[in-house]
C-alpha cells in the first residue's frame, strides 16, 4: 500500500498505486483493493463527514482490479476531476481469515460511508473478543476478516471521543494498544482529509521519501516546521529532533522531513502548511511519501527509505511526515530513524526477456552466487571474511551449540550445509522454525542461533528469533533483504546479496544461502590446522562454482524435453542421500509448489523402510548420485529401484559411467567438491519444475494458495 501526497493528478496516483501493487503482488494475489480520497471542495459532501472516500475491490490478481478501475472511469470516480488532496491506499491480499472474495478484500471499512478505512498485512490474534464487544454495541460486520475489527474499533473510539480536536494519529495509537498479533496498517478517514496514518508491529513497513533534489546524507541542514514548531537535524543520514528546552524529546515523537540540499552548504528550509518544502531562496517543490510493505513497490520513485520499527505510528498530515511512538514502561527506545539509501534498481525487479521471474532467477544463479561471495572470498590470501560476523566470531567459535532455524527452502539450505558445518565446527543442529517453537526447545545463553530467511520477514522464523533473544543467545541473521526485520533484530549477520527474488518459488536465494553457509563453515575453521586441506579444497571449488553453474544451465533444452514425458504424471519421487539429501527435499518442494504434482524427497537410506513400496514401472523416480562418500550406498539404492522395475532418471556427475547403465534418462552435471555438489544437482530440478509447470499451463510466479513472504504464523 502506498500513501501519496503531492499536488498531481489522480491518474498519476492511480498509476503509482496499481504499479506498486503489481510489484508487491508476489506477496499475495487472492484479491486486491484500493481507496482514493475524493476532494472535499467540489465533490458531493452532503453528510458533514468530510470528503468522500472511494473504495474499489476485486477478487483475483491486480490486473483484475485494474480492469475494474478502467471500467469505472468517469463514473463514480470522476476521472477528469483534479483535486488538491492526493492520497490513496492499495492492497493485494493473501487470504488468512475469510475466503478470497470482494467483501473480504482490503481495504476494510468502518461503515457504509467509509468513514474509516484500513489495509492490513498480518494476523490479529485477539480480534474475536473485540468483534463480540463491537457487535454488542451495534457495529455490524460484513466480512470474515480479522482486519474489519480494526476499522470498526477506530470508529468506536471516534464515536466515543472525549474531545473534538482529537488527532487521527492519536486514534490509531489507541487502536494499536488494543491489538495483539502481527500487523502493518495504513488508515484513511473522511474526517481527516489530507492525512494518512501507518503503523506496524511484527509485519514489515517502510516509508519511501522522494524529493526532486537529492536527499543530503552528509550535510547538517536544519529544517523548521511552521506548524509543529520543532526542528530536525540531519547528520550522516540520521535525523535528530532538536527542540528548545527538550520538551519534544520528552514527548516521544519525531518530526522527519526530507532534506533539501543541492550543494554542500548548510540550508535552512521551511515546510509550509500545504505540501511543499520552501528552500531559503524561496523555491518550492513537492515531496512524496510512500508507505509500502517492501521496497520493490516504490523503487521506481525513490531509493530513500525509512524502516519503521514496531509500534511506530507514522502520520502524513498535509504533506509533512511525523513519527510517533507510544512509550512503553521505561524502555530506552531510539528516538531517531535513519534514512537508508537502497541499492535496489528497478531493472532488478523486472522480468526482462524471461517468461517469468522464476526462470530469470534460475538463470541469474551464476551471478547471484558471485555476488554472495564478492568481497568476502579473498582468493589471493585464501581467506573468507564475513564482515557482518567479525565482531562476534570469537563468541561464535566458543559457543556450546549452533542452532540453525528456518522454514521451507531456507531450511533446506541449512540441511544442505549441516554436514559441512558439523565437520568444520563439530557443533550444529538444524531446526524448522515452527516445530522449534512448538517444542519450546531449550535455549541457553551460550548457544548461537542462526536465522535463515530470504525475505527476513517470515513470521515463524521471526518468532523463533524473539524466543532465542529472550533467552539470551547470540542471534545471527542470514537474509536477502536489507532492512528486513530479521536483519535488524539479530545481533549480527550476513546478507546473501542474491538480489531481489520475486518468483514465489525460491531458487537463487537457496544457492546463495547455501554458499553463505559454506563460507561460514570455512570462516569457523580457518585456524584449524587439521582442517586445512579440506578448507583449501573448498575455497578452490567455490572459485570455480559460477562457471560450473553456467554449465548446468546448458541442460535447459534437454530438461524441457524430459518434462514432456513427466508433466502428465501424478507423482514424482526424488531420492538421494548425504550431501544430496537437501537437493531431494528442495527439488520435491519446487515440484509440488509450482506444478501441484505430488512429490517427495526421499533419503535413499530410508528406501527399504517404506518408500520402496511406491516403486514400479510407472512411478517417475529421480535419483541424485554423486561420487562422494555415500556413492556405493546410493548405487545400492539404485539397484533396489531397478530390481523393482523402476526406471530412474539419474542426475549424476559427468564421468559416472556406472550409473548411466541403469538410467531411463540421464542428466550429467560437472563435478565439484562433495559439499558443494548440491548446488549443481538442485538446478536441474529447479528447471524441471519450471518446465513441467509451463507445460501444464500454470502461472509459475504465482502458484495457487502461496505467497512469497509468509508474514503470518
Ligand atoms: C519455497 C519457498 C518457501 C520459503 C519459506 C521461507 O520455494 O520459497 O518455502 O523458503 O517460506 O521464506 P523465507 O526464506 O523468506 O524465510
Amino acid at each position: 500500500y502506498i500513501n501519496f501526497c503531492t499536488p498531481r493528478e489522480r491518474k498519476y496516483i492511480l498509476e503509482v498505486l496499481v504499479n506498486g501493487l503489481k510489484r508487491l503482488e508476489y506477496r499475495g494475489y487472492d484479491s486486491a483493493g484500493m481507496v482514493l480520497q475524493i476532494d472535499g471542495g467540489n465533490s458531493t459532501n452532503t453528510d458533514n463527514k468530510g470528503p468522500p472516500i472511494a473504495v474499489i475491490k476485486q477478487r483475483g490478481k491486480v490486473s483484475a482490479l485494474e480492469e475494474k478501475i478502467n471500467s469505472k472511469k468517469n463514473e463514480e470516480l470522476d476521472f477528469e476531476f483534479k483535486f488538491s488532496t492526493h492520497t490513496g491506499i492499495a492492497h493485494t491480499r493473501w487470504a488468512t481469515h475469510g475466503v478470497p472474495n470482494c467483501v473480504n478484500s482490503h481495504p476494510q471499512r468502518s461503515d457504509d460511508n467509509n468513514e474509516f478505512v484500513v489495509v492490513h498485512n498480518g494476523i490479529l490474534t485477539n480480534y474475536k473478543s473485540f468483534k463480540t464487544f463491537l457487535q454488542s454495541h451495534n457495529y455490524e460486520f460484513e466480512s470474515d476478516t480479522d482486519t474489519e475489527v480494526i476499522a470498526k474499533l477506530i470508529k468506536y473510539l471516534w464515536d466515543n471521543r472525549e474531545s473534538e480536536t482529537i488527532q487521527f494519529a492519536t486514534l490509531v495509537e489507541r487502536v494499536i494498544q488494543q491489538l495483539e498479533g502481527a500487523f502493518a496498517l495504513v488508515f484513511k478517514s473522511r474526517y481527516f482529509p489530507g492525512q494518512c496514518i501507518a503503523t506496524r508491529r511484527g509485519s514489515p513497513l517502510l516509508i519511501g521519501v522522494h524529493s526532486k533534489s537529492k536527499l543530503s546524507t552528509d550535510n547538517i541542514p536544519i529544517l523548521y516546521s511552521s506548524f509543529l514548531d520543532a526542528y530536525v537535524m540531519l547528520f550522516k543520514g540520521q535525523f535528530f529532533p532538536l527542540v528548545p528546552n527538550n520538551t519534544y524529546v520528552e514527548s516521544p515523537s519525531i518530526l522527519i522531513v526530507p532534506i533539501y540540499s543541492t550543494n554542500q552548504s548548510m540550508q535552512l528550509c521551511r515546510l509550509n502548511s500545504t505540501t511543499e518544502l520552501v528552500t531559503q531562496n524561496g523555491e518550492s517543490e513537492g515531496i512524496e511519501f510512500y508507505f509500502a510493505s517492501d521496497a520493490s513497490a516504490i523503487i521506481e520513485h525513490t531509493n530513500q527509505v525509512i524502516f519503521l520499527e514496531d509500534d511506530d505510528v507514522a502520520a502524513v498530515v498535509d504533506g509533512a511526515l511525523t513519527i510517533h511512538r507510544v512509550k512503553r514502561g521505561k524502555s530506552t527506545e531510539s528516538t531517531t530513524r535513519t534514512v537508508t539509501s537502497l541499492q535496489l534498481e528497478l531493472q532488478q525487479i523486472m522480468k526482462g526477456n524471461f517468461k517469468s521471474f522464476m526462470q530469470k532467477e534460475i538463470f541469474e544463479q551464476p551471478e547471484s552466487v558471485v555476488n554472495t561471495m564478492r568481497g568476502r572470498m579473498q582468493w589471493e590470501e585464501q581467506r573468507v571474511v564475513l564482515g557482518g560476523l567479525m565482531d562476534h566470531i570469537d563468541e561464535i567459535r566458543r559457543c556450546r551449540r549452533i542452532i540453525i532455524i528456518a522454514c521451507g527452502t531456507s531450511y533446506h539450505s541449512a540441511i544442505a550445509t549441516r554436514q559441512l558445518i558439523e565437520e568444520m565446527t563439530e557443533l550444529p543442529m538444524v531446526e524448522l522454525a515452527s516445530d522449534f517453537l512448538d517444542r519450546e526447545t531449550p535455549i541457553f545463553r551460550d548457544d548461537v542461533c542462526f536465522f535463515i530467511s530470504q525475505s527476513g520477514e517470515t513470521a515463524d522464523t521471526l518468532m523463533a528469533l524473539h524466543y532465542c533473544k529472550k533467552r539470551g543467545s547470540l542471534t545471527v541473521g542470514i537474509t536477502n533483504t536489507v532492512g528486513s526485520s530479521i536483519s535488524r533484530i539479530t545481533d549480527c549477520g550476513v546478507h546473501i546479496n542474491a538480489g531481489p527474488e520475486i518468483g514465489v518459488a525460491s531458487t537463487k536465494a537457496y544457492t546463495s544461502q547455501f554458499t553463505a553457509l559454506v563460507m561460514f563453515a570455512l570462516m569457523m575453521s580457518e585456524d584449524r590446522f587439521s582442517k586445512r586441506k579440506r578448507y583449501l579444497e573448498i575455497v578452490n571449488a567455490l572459485k570455480e562454482l559460477p562457471e560450473k553453474i553456467k554449465e548446468v544451465l546448458t541442460l535447459d533444452a534437454e530438461i524441457k524435453k524430459l518434462s514432456d514425458s513427466l508433466y502428465k504424471k501424478k507423482s514424482l519421487l526424488v531420492m538421494g542421500r548425504g550431501f544430496n539429501f537437501a537437493t531431494c527435499l528442495e527439488g520435491a518442494l519446487k515440484i509440488k509448489e509450482i506444478t501441484y504434482m505430488h512429490s517427495e524427497g526421499i533419503l535413499a537410506g530410508e528406501l527399504k523402510h517404506g518408500p520402496l513400496a511406491l516403486v514400479d514401472v510407472d512411478m517417475p523416480i529421480l535419483m541424485i548420485v554423486s561420487k562422494d562418500n555415500v556413492y556405493t550406498k546410493v548405487q545400492n539404492a539404485l539397484q533396489q529401484v531397478v530390481a523393482r522395475h523402476g526406471r530412474p532418471i539419474i542426475i549424476c556427475e559427468n564421468d559416472d559411467e556406472e550409473s548411466v547403465k541403469y538410467a531411463s534418462h540421464i542428466l550429467k552435471v560437472p563435478h565439484t567438491v562433495d559439499c558443494l555438489q548440491g548446488i549443481l544437482t538442485v538446478i536441474p530440478l529447479q528447471l524441471l519444475s519450471f518446465h513441467i509447470a509451463q507445460l501444464k499451463g500454470l502461472d509459475v510466479d504465482f502458484p495457487r494458495n502461496l505467497a512469497k513472504s509468509v508474514t503470518v504464523e
